[in-house]
């Protein structure tokens, strides 16, 4: 622990700061529209009043350097809105935007473009990459743009991949690769110039839930090793509570509430947060789809000491009959029984008293199976096909997760 964290002033540094942002949207903003948006008219008020639209309204917050700071919000509640008044996307009506103690609405023409280029990175929901060119080159094309020569942007470019996981990649076409590698060479492309700021706005919202939670903890583990600030901007309570060290709930392009995860669950500020949080209750009914791990089930041809190398640190795979249903469970601990004994018979090593699940029954469903410790097989509800692995041990894991952040919520609702 750093000595800042440990005398608890570790939130002094701070990194971004929004005082008063007002941004209306329409012909003439600074006029009636802002002074009806400021003197309380609510947004829809204003709309019909003025013909003008509420980006933003009121809006202050302060980041540290170092966090995870989440801006969460329904559609049009002005995440977007806000996340462009940090790099001067938008031009703002009223308030003011200290970047670094820059004050951003004062930049220009190419300081501008060096702020953004030296200081964020960004990432989107679409996130374009160059068909044509590599991977690398991909990543790089920031740098190269800032002028690095070939060199050093391919250093960096490495340095990044390496980041994401995705060395191997680095010869490889955007079209090669799956959506969520995709994002991930984003991602690398905006850690390549190594900027003290992320701005990531709903980077992983177009993923599958699967995806999408291996990388959100993956965020996670990068954030550990290069400790930027990001702003990450969601309208999913979920990945807002999971990732943020701070989240800020937006309604209306109001702020409605900034807190710890904590502070969001157990302390709503309003009824829309409490309701918001309800659902949250529902996320310890966490889908199975959204942890499971690819089935790669074992051929039973195999030898058992193959078998276990398959295994990998998974807690047991499956074998499968010619139509693709599971009929047997290889675990570690019966594999390594097995072989002690001299065997190297697979079909000696299996077990058929495995339970099976299908992908959307939710993981509260599914703890007393999990505490037997061995894997559950995920199978298509139609036609009993097997399509996913479910490891005991991730049940307990992401259960432990949602109930300690739901448990004083619960403290407080229902004592
Ligand atoms: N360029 C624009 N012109 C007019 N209205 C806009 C523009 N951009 C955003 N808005 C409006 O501002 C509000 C906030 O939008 P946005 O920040 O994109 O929301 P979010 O990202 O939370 O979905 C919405 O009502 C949206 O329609
Ligand atoms: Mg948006």
């Amino acid at each position: 622990m750093s000595d800042d964290a440990a005398n608890g002033s570790a939130a002094s540094d701070e990194i971004i700061r929004l005082n008063e942002v007002y941004k209306i949207f329409g012909p003439q903003p600074r006029g009636r529209p802002f002074e009806l948006a400021r003197s309380g008219v609510p947004k829809n008020e204003v709309q019909r009043l003025s013909g003008h639209v509420v980006g933003l309204s009121n809006v202050s917050f302060s980041i540290n350097r170092g966090e995870i700071f989440v801006v969460m919000g329904l559609s049009g509640s002005g995440k977007s809105t806000a996340i462009r008044t940090v790099n001067k996307l938008h031009d703002i009506t009223y308030g003011e935007v200290l970047v670094d103690g820059v004050d951003v609405q004062k930049l220009d023409g190419t300081d501008l473009q060096a702020f953004r280029r030296e200081k964020m990175g960004m990432v989107f929901q679409h996130f374009a990459l160059f068909p044509h060119r590599n991977v690398l080159d991909n990543v790089g094309y920031g740098l190269k743009v800032q002028k690095v020569d070939r060199s050093n942007r391919n250093e960096a470019a490495m340095r990044a991949l390496s980041l994401v996981g995705l060395a191997a990649f680095a010869e490889h076409r955007p079209a090669q690769l799956s959506g969520g590698m995709q994002q991930r060479v984003g991602l690398a492309r905006a850690l390549a110039s190594d900027p003290d700021i992320l701005l990531m706005d709903e980077a992983f919202s177009a993923l599958d839930p699967l995806i999408r939670r291996q990388m959100q903890d993956e965020l996670m583990e990068i954030q550990d090793k290069v400790h930027k600030t990001i702003l990450f901007i969601t309208h999913d309570l979920n990945e807002a509570l999971r990732i943020g060290d701070r989240v800020c709930i937006m309604k209306d392009g109001a702020v409605v509430q900034i807190g710890t995860p904590e502070e969001i669950l157990t302390e709503p500020a309003t009824g829309y947060v409490a309701e918001f949080v309800q659902d949250v209750d529902q996320g310890r009914v966490i889908k199975v789809v959204e942890v499971m791990s690819e089935p790669r089930p074992i051929p039973s041809d195999m030898s058992l000491s193959d078998a276990l190398t398959l295994l990998d640190d998974i807690a047991g795979r499956f074998c499968c009959d010619a139509s693709g249903r599971p009929v047997a469970l290889l675990t570690a601990a019966d594999g390594l029984r097995a072989r002690s004994m001299g065997s190297n018979d697979l079909a000696k090593a299996l077990r058929s008293d495995f339970d099976q699940c299908n992908p959307d029954a939710t993981l509260n469903e599914l703890y007393a199976s999990a505490g037997r410790g061995l894997s559950i097989a995920v199978v298509d509800d139609d036609d009993g096909k097997l399509i996913g692995n479910l490891d005991p041990r991730l049940i307990m894991e992401e259960m432990g997760r949602v109930e300690q952040l739901i448990e004083g919520f619960e403290r407080e609702v229902f004592m």
